[in-house]
């Protein structure tokens, strides 16, 4: 062996030696710092899986203490359990509650009721088979507690009232929860007006009984005028009721502005719902709400400043926005849409149609306001909001909200009025086949 090739050699050896040493120190670098990255993350996920799971019962069945609104004020459990159970009038069958929209879920149902029920022996025009569904607290949305002698002592509602709703997998509104889908059979109006005492609602609105009552009544089904509790405007200018489609709880996560106008984040909205409309115990603050020319009925009432002692509320928000944000938007059945046509309109949606301008990402939504001059419709609900805007709203999931129409009041029947409206607004020049593209594809979300 000649010396330059000895050298070599040994630098070799040497080289691979330093490699291995090397790649030891690194594995052993790598073997300390990994588990402590690994864990922390773990538990980061840990930690999140708690609160989502805290947030999906606190979603289902807290009612911030609102009972003494819904059982209090308005008596709703002596209207339940009707004159035969302690309370008055003919009390709510489960038909009765399936007719105004409420649910029942399947899976907390015992194996003897469901029985009893296929069989008939579970009487379905009886209150007091309400009362035994309330007792294992299958009524989605609805929590009612019991005396220790078995009597309905009160009801209160949930988030989940409004928006859950069942896959109708057992029998039409009986079935397992869809959390975030919003019920759009659920009849608010109809619900509350049950109430052998509304007075104290339409005193705060300075309507007399039956102008309340007739209000409720005109609402219908899947529809909610949250804003009419702060500015008292029951009537559209055009002189059609004024209440919304109760929207989707899912598919937010990512989105600054929540609701129609975009009041404000998805806490924010939490809290102003949970107290002032469900009449939790909570505190909710909003100092934009006091303006007595645009929220009379929110000034005279200290809306914009509710403090509660002890406070049901304001602890259990970051796990509700938790809870919600871990919804996705639910995708549709593969088979209820054309895919060829959905593929040609996805392009339309992207390009030509313009829908992508706000209907951006992954969301569908660009988390942004817009003029109702920019998508062509009046501005009566966007000046009831302190934003005066119209938000996009995400279509993820928009197969879930096709009945009681689209836009914040279902001003728009079906997907091809929504897309005539932009056709004409947006002078897109579509043709009737590029029309039929773009709805499959909205029907694909
Ligand atoms: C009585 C029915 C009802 C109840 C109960 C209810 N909501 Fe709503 N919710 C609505 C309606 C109607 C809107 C639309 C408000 C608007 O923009 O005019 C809405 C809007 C929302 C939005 C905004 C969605 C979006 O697209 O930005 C979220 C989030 C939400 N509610 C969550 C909740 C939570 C959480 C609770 C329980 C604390 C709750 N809601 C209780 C009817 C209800
Ligand atoms: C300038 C922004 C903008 C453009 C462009 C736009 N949208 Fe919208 N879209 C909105 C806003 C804002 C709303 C909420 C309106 C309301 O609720 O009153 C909305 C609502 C909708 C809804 C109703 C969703 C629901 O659940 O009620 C659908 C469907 C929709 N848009 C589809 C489209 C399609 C299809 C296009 C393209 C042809 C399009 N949008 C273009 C801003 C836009």
């Amino acid at each position: 062996m000649t010396y330059k090739k000895y050298a070599l050699v040994l630098f070799s050896v040497a080289l691979a030696i330093l490699l291995i040493q090397c790649s030891k120190a690194l594995d052993g670098k790598v073997a300390a710092s990994l588990p402590a990255a690994e864990e922390a993350k773990a538990a980061a996920e840990k930690k999140n899986h708690s609160l989502v799971q805290e947030g999906k019962q606190i979603f289902r069945f807290d009612t911030f203490g609102d009972e003494a609104f819904w059982s209090g004020v308005l008596h709703l459990d002596k209207a339940i359990a009707g004159a035969a159970n302690g309370g008055y009038g003919p009390g709510v069958s489960p038909n009765t509650a399936l007719a105004v929209g409420l649910k029942v879920d399947a899976e907390a149902l015992p194996p003897e009721v469901v029985a009893g029920i296929q069989s008939g022996a579970v009487r379905l025009d009886d209150p007091a088979t309400t009362l035994a569904l309330l007792k294992l607290n299958a009524v989605v949305g609805v929590k009612a507690t019991f005396e220790l002698s078995g009597g309905l002592k009160s009801v209160g509602i949930t988030c989940a009232s409004c928006h859950s709703t069942v896959d109708d997998s057992f029998a039409p509104g009986i079935g397992r929860r869809l959390d975030g889908w919003p019920n759009r059979d659920l009849n608010v109006g109809t619900i509350v007006s049950l109430s052998d005492n509304v007075q104290p609602i339409a005193d705060l609105l300075h309507v007399d009984e039956p102008t309340l009552r007739n209000v409720l009544g005109l609402w219908g089904p899947g529809r909610y005028a949250a804003v009419l509790f702060v500015d008292g405007k029951a009537f559209r200018p055009d002189g059609r009721v004024a209440a919304n489609l109760i929207p989707a709880a899912f598919g937010l996560k990512g989105l600054e502005l929540t609701t129609y106008t975009g009041w404000g984040d998805i806490s924010y909205w939490n809290a102003f719902v949970g107290v002032l409309q469900m009449h939790g115990k909570g505190s909710f603050s909003d100092p934009r709400l006091n303006d007595p020319v645009k929220y009379p009925i929110a000034v005279e009432n200290g809306f914009y400043n509710v403090v509660n002692n002890p406070d049901l509320l304001t602890s259990k928000l970051p796990a509700l926005k938790a809870y919600q944000h871990s919804i996705a938007a639910p995708s549709p059945a593969p088979m209820s849409f054309d895919a060829g046509m959905a593929g040609r309109g996805k392009a339309l949606f992207l390009n030509k149609a313009q829908c992508a301008a706000c209907h951006a990402g992954t969301l569908l939504a660009d988390d942004k306001l817009h003029t109702p001059e920019e998508i062509g419709i009046d501005d009566f609900d966007a000046k009831r909001s302190p934003t005066g805007k119209y938000r996009t709203t995400p279509l993820g999931g928009l197969f879930t909200r096709s009945r009681g129409g689209y836009y914040h009041d279902g001003r728009f029947t079906t997907l091809d009025d929504v897309i005539g409206h932009y056709d004409r607004h947006l002078q897109l020049n579509l043709s009737a086949a590029e029309k039929r593209d773009l709805k499959e594809y909205l029907k694909s979300l």
